[in-house]
């Protein structure tokens, strides 16, 4: 039998994600972003994404059945994040995804955001290559570490469909929002991860010894490997501030080398101790974060070091989008998994 052509739809934050896959092969990945509307308050506004999901979701439709040459009536079934994300942001992709189900009489499955990180990796196609590992070979169980401006998540995925555990995520800031804040206090614009990343290239990364916050209290860690990094920024800025109220420069590159490489160690100190002690051989990344570029090379380093494998799916399909949406789609089809229906709701605090 044909595997199922499916189309997936992502909004939970700032990108209006379509793609198409047949399986595991992915036939379109279109993207539309309202980042640009958001710059200038730094920071995604909740309002604005919702519009520009609802200008770009019916274009961004049109672009990915062109991209993949199918017609909406070959689709076997539609995939749309059910959350978690931003409230009006995902409301307008389920929407969206009813609408379409209904009018070309296909299965509706509505999928977890995160999952769908991990699902990423199961895509293989024509010029899709990983940024590290080979293509389209997701092995399971996997412990997987989801890093963007919305989430930092430790999951243990022994089966996509079925068995996702949470080891762990941000009690305060996620990784990426991390990266924006610290990049506003030195002065950089934002999204700031890209710019920490460019001007840490010229920093010593040993320069300052910023907190790890490695081991977090009791009463606040709600798993074992839960993050923080409110305390990290706090003294990056304590630390600028001094310099300041001291009449010295501030030296921008160590700064973000330094805090660059504590993000870094934190991260991958987790990610690697779960790998260690659930006995998982392999760690997968996902999510904007993954663009950063110590954030690789220093997980291919430990990762060799500790025996794990490491896994990072092609970087266009790390950041939000919506064919890891079809993908996970495509598996929970596979699985002959029941449809969503049609009475769900968008669901912004989905576990
Ligand atoms: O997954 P993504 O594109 O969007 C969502 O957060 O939903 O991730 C964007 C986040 C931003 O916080 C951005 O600053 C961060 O990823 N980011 C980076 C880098 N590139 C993007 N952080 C560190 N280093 C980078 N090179
Ligand atoms: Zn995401």
């Amino acid at each position: 039998a044909r595997e199922p052509l499916v189309l997936g739809i992502e909004t939970s934050c700032d990108e209006t994600g379509v793609g198409i896959v047949r399986g595991r092969t992915l036939l379109a990945n279109a993207i539309a972003s309202s980042m640009d509307e958001h710059a200038r308050f730094g920071g995604v506004i909740p309002e604005i994404a919702a519009r520009a999901h609802l200008e770009a979701m019916n274009p961004t439709i049109a672009r990915a059945l062109a991209d993949a040459g199918v017609t909406i009536d070959e689709i076997d079934a539609v995939a749309v994040t059910g959350g978690p994300g931003l409230a009006g942001a995902l409301m307008v992709g389920v929407s969206a995804a009813k609408a379409l189900a209904v009018a070309i009489d296909r299965p509706l499955y509505a999928v977890n955001h995160l999952v769908g990180h991990v699902g990423a990796d199961l895509l293989h196609g024509e010029g899709l290559r990983p940024a590290v590992g080979s293509v389209g070979e997701l092995e399971l169980p996997t412990i997987a570490l989801l890093v963007s401006g919305g989430h930092t998540s430790l999951l243990l995925v022994r089966d996509l469909v079925s068995d996702v555990e949470l080891l762990g995520e941000t009690i305060d800031d996620a990784a990426g929002e991390a990266f924006d804040k610290v990049a506003r206090l030195l002065g950089l614009p934002y999204p700031g991860g890209p710019h920490i990343d460019r001007v840490a290239a010229e920093g010593d990364p040993a320069a300052i010894r910023f907190p790890r916050g490695l081991t977090l209290p009791k009463d606040m860690a709600k798993h074992r490997y839960d993050f923080s990094f409110s305390g990290l920024k706090t003294s990056v800025a304590r630390w600028v501030e001094k310099r300041i109220a001291a009449g010295e420069e501030v030296p921008v590159a160590d700064v973000a080398a330094s805090f660059r490489e504590a993000v870094v160690d934190v991260l991958l100190t987790k990610a690697l101790a779960a790998c260690q002690d659930l006995g998982v051989p392999r760690l997968l990344l996902g999510g904007g974060v993954v663009a950063n570029a110590r954030l690789r090379e220093v997980a291919a380093e430990r990762a060799k070091a500790a025996g794990v494998e490491l896994r990072v799916p092609p970087l266009s399909l790390c950041t939000d989008n919506g064919a890891m949406i079809a993908s996970l789609g495509a598996q929970l089809v596979a699985a002959g998994h029941a449809p969503s229906g049609i009475d769900f709701g968008a669901d912004s605090t989905l576990p």
